[in-house]
């Protein structure tokens, strides 16, 4: 007894508090009563009136609505009906948010009298059917949103009286087929949106009529067959969503006449096989994603009709021969995406007339070699990912003609073998990635060429010696990392060649001493794991690191590769003595000066 007196008293004093607010913001003007709990404002410059009664833990719609509102919120709501006229007087609403609620059926007759209504919003409730009549006497409804409910079926009418709406969500509900003329009236759609439903397949009439339409999104559903002729009487579709279905085949010519179309998605099916004329008469194609399938060949003119593709994502399939003339046609191209397939062999000729190509991703792949000159005519490829390739060697003429790139990614590859100038056309390059390969021997002739060069990633091979002559083309560089390979001295003069040197990374290699004769832009100096010798060679060193602590610094912050995301990590930058014997285990820093005395 006591509890519900209390909670009686706790709830009207809240709706106190509320109509206060409410009084308040309607006093500006003149007061306008507003319905119990909710809140009346008038737009700052239309004076239209908008009610909010979002997340009220209203058990019905309100009976008291102004009949001058134009917006009302509902949204987050108790009910669990619309009974019929809920809305019946509110002639001038133009938008109507019922989303987020618990909403489970809904009158024939719930929304008479919203002659004005422009915006439904019914998404997110639990709705399993719609009578077929319940959107009649809607004339100017553009936008119907029904996305994350449960419905199971659409009826053959449900939409006929629609001619203005220009978006329809039927997102992420149950729907398993469609009715075949259920959206013949909708003349005026822009946007349909079908997404996350069971549709299995695809009736021949059921877009017909659709003619504004525009995007059309049929993401994550159980399609496996596209036939040809379904998207016919799409002329002004641009974007096209079928990624996430189980399709197996498109049949050929299947998106004939669809002049507009700019993005295909067809990513996560289990398409094996392109037919020639599969992307025929796509003349506007800009993005095509075909990701994720088991697509195990390409044919050449398959592509033909794509002249003004910009985009083409063929990752994750099971590609093995990429043969000549492969992507010929595609003169706009400029981001090619191949990583993770079973490539065993690239063809001379596989990238013929990708003329403005601009990054080419073949990572994750095994092909061992690149035949001569089989990127002759990229020169505006900017970045080439050809880590994880099986790549044993880099022939002297296999990146021929790359005037233009600027990234190379060769890491995590068997290259043992660098031919002579194999790099010379590579005048502009900045970044080159060459870490964990089996490289032993750089010559002067391995860089020759990449005079604009500024990130050299060595570390992980199993290089002995870097002379003078192997860097002195490198006089731009700034970031080299030689950790993790066996060279046991560095020359005298070496480091002097590379005036814009910043970062140097020598950790756990095999050097006992160092000249030292460090570039004054340098930032940072890592010498872990090596086998310092700190009897009097070492002094001038010492002298250096205790004079620039910051640039070797004892620990430093790093950013491991690998998962996201990724938090930074301290490293040791321990300069640990091996000989003298009495200061095995020590670090360099640690050493008393006296021990340098008579140096
Ligand atoms: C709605 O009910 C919940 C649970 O009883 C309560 O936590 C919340 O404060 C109520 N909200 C309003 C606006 O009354
Ligand atoms: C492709 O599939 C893999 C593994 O199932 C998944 O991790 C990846 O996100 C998918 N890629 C795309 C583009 O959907
Ligand atoms: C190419 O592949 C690599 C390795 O899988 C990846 O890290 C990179 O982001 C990809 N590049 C593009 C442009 O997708
Ligand atoms: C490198 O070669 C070894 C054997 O020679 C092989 O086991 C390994 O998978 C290869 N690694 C790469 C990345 O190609
Ligand atoms: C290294 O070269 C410099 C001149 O560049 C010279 O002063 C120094 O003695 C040389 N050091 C050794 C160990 O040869
Ligand atoms: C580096 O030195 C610190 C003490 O300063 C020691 O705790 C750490 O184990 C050393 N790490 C390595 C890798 O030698």
């Amino acid at each position: 007894m006591i509890f519900s007196v209390l909670t009686h008293l706790w709830a009207l004093g809240l709706l106190g508090v509320s109509t206060v607010s409410t009084l308040e913001s309607g006093g500006s003007t003149e007061p306008t009563p507003c319905s119990k709990g909710c809140t009346c404002l008038h737009d700052d410059y239309s004076a239209e009136l908008n009610v909010y009664c979002s997340m009220c833990n209203l058990t019905e719609v309100p009976s008291d609505v102004p009949l001058s509102t134009r917006s009302l919120w509902l949204d987050g709501n108790l009910f669990t009906s619309l009974p019929a006229g809920s809305f019946k007087d509110l002639s001038n609403l133009d938008f109507l948010n019922l989303q987020s609620g618990q909403l489970a059926t809904v009158d024939a007759q719930a929304f008479r009298g919203l002659h004005m209504l422009a915006h439904l919003h019914l998404e997110r409730n639990r709705l399993r059917s719609l009578p077929p009549s319940v959107f009649q006497n809607m004339p100017n409804l553009a936008s119907l949103s029904l996305h994350n409910n449960q419905l199971l079926r659409i009826e053959d009418k449900l939409f006929s009286s629609l001619s203005n709406l220009w978006l329809l969500n039927l997102g992420w509900n149950q729907l398993v087929v469609l009715p075949e003329m259920g959206f013949q009236d909708l003349h005026g759609l822009r946007e349909l949106v079908l997404a996350g439903n069971r549709l299995a397949y695809i009736q021949p009439q059921l877009f017909q009529g659709l003619t504004e339409l525009k995007e059309l999104d049929l993401t994550a559903n159980s399609l496996k067959v596209i036939k040809a002729n379904v998207f016919l009487k799409l002329p002004k579709l641009q974007k096209l969503y079928l990624a996430q279905n189980q399709i197996v085949t498109v049949a050929p010519r299947a998106f004939l006449g669809m002049k507009s179309l700019r993005w295909l998605d067809l990513t996560n099916n289990r398409l094996t096989a392109l037919h020639d004329e599969t992307f025929l008469g796509l003349h506007s194609l800009h993005v095509l994603r075909l990701s994720n399938n088991s697509v195990s060949s390409l044919r050449p003119r398959t592509f033909r009709d794509l002249q003004y593709l910009e985009e083409l994502r063929l990752s994750h399939n099971k590609i093995r021969v990429l043969g000549e003339r492969i992507f010929e046609g595609l003169g706009h191209l400029e981001m090619l995406e191949l990583e993770n397939n079973l490539v065993t062999e690239v063809r001379g000729g596989a990238f013929l007339g990708l003329s403005r190509i601009a990054v080419i991703n073949l990572s994750g792949s095994c092909f061992q070699s690149l035949p001569d000159q089989v990127f002759k005519g990229l020169s505006k490829l900017h970045s080439l990912h050809l880590d994880k390739c099986c790549l044993i060697k880099i022939s002297s003429q296999a990146f021929m003609g790359l005037t233009g790139l600027r990234r190379l990614f060769l890491q995590q590859n068997n290259i043992s073998v660098v031919e002579r100038q194999s790099f010379i056309d590579l005048q502009v390059l900045q970044q080159l990635d060459l870490r964990f390969n089996k490289l032993e021997f750089l010559s002067s002739h391995t860089f020759y060429g990449l005079r604009n060069l500024d990130y050299l990633l060595l570390s992980g091979n199993l290089i002995r010696q870097i002379t003078l002559d192997v860097l002195h083309p490198l006089q731009h560089i700034s970031w080299l990392d030689i950790s993790d390979n066996q060279i046991e001295s560095l020359q005298n003069g070496t480091l002097q060649l590379l005036p814009r040197l910043r970062y140097l990374n020598l950790n756990n290699n095999a050097l006992s001493s160092l000249p030292v004769e460090f570039p004054d832009n340098l930032d940072q100096l890592l010498l872990l794991g090596n086998r310092w010798r700190c009897d009097c060679v070492a002094k001038p060193l010492r002298d250096y690191i205790l004079s620039k602590p910051h640039v070797v610094p004892r620990q430093v912050g790093v950013l491991p590769e690998g998962e996201e995301p990724r938090t930074l990590v301290n490293i040791y930058n321990n300069i640990t003595c091996r000989i003298p014997p009495s200061l095995t285990g020590m670090d360099l820093r640690d050493i008393h000066s006296e021990h340098f005395h008579d140096c």
